[in-house]
């Protein structure tokens, strides 16, 4: 599905922080899904969706993600209890809730995909996000953030 122009310009930002305020379906969680497969389609790459709560993510974004990347044949392996999918070039794409505080705990992560991230409490202070440098939390809007980083403990 082609990308609205606004969709497009996150799309194609190549900055190592991004970070979208959009208003109500707007296409977020599309766009969102579309950066994982799009990251995930280099080797051996670990990437992340954080949703406000574990059960959001299963519900919002699992079943679509997953359809949608073994309708093209990329998944290897489908973990249904931890909601990852292995990839058969060697990466993963693992969905998180920010409520579950004990799971943000990653090894080097090469995507972050924070979806809504108003709502949750601040994921940026969890152990696996806390080299990046926090952001506010208290806009009016939802916001997405994109976070590309390289090297987390
Ligand atoms: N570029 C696009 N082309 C076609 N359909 C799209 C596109 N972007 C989003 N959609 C569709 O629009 C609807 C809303 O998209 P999405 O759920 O991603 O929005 P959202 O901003 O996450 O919404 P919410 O505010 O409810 O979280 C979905 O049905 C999605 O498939
Ligand atoms: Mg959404």
């Amino acid at each position: 599905m082609p990308l609205s122009p606004a969709q497009r310009l996150i799309a194609q930002n190549q900055s190592r922080f991004r970070i979208a305020v959009c208003g109500r379906r707007f296409g977020k969680t599309h766009i969102a899904i579309r950066e994982l497969a799009r990251h995930a389609a280099q080797p051996e790459r670990t990437c992340w969706y954080i949703a406000p709560t574990y059960r959001q993510a299963k519900q919002i974004v699992w079943r679509k993600l997953k359809r949608r990347l073994q309708s093209i044949n990329w998944v290897a392996k489908t973990n249904e209890n931890d909601l990852e999918l292995t990839l058969v070039n060697g990466s993963t794409i693992s969905l998180k809730g920010a409520d579950n505080y004990d799971s943000l705990r990653g090894v080097g992560l090469n995507l972050l995909v924070i979806d809504d991230s108003r709502r949750p409490r601040p994921v940026t202070m969890a152990p696996a996000i806390e080299p990046i440098p926090p952001i506010t939390t208290t806009a009016k809007t939802t916001m997405i953030r994109f976070d590309p980083i390289t090297a987390v403990t």
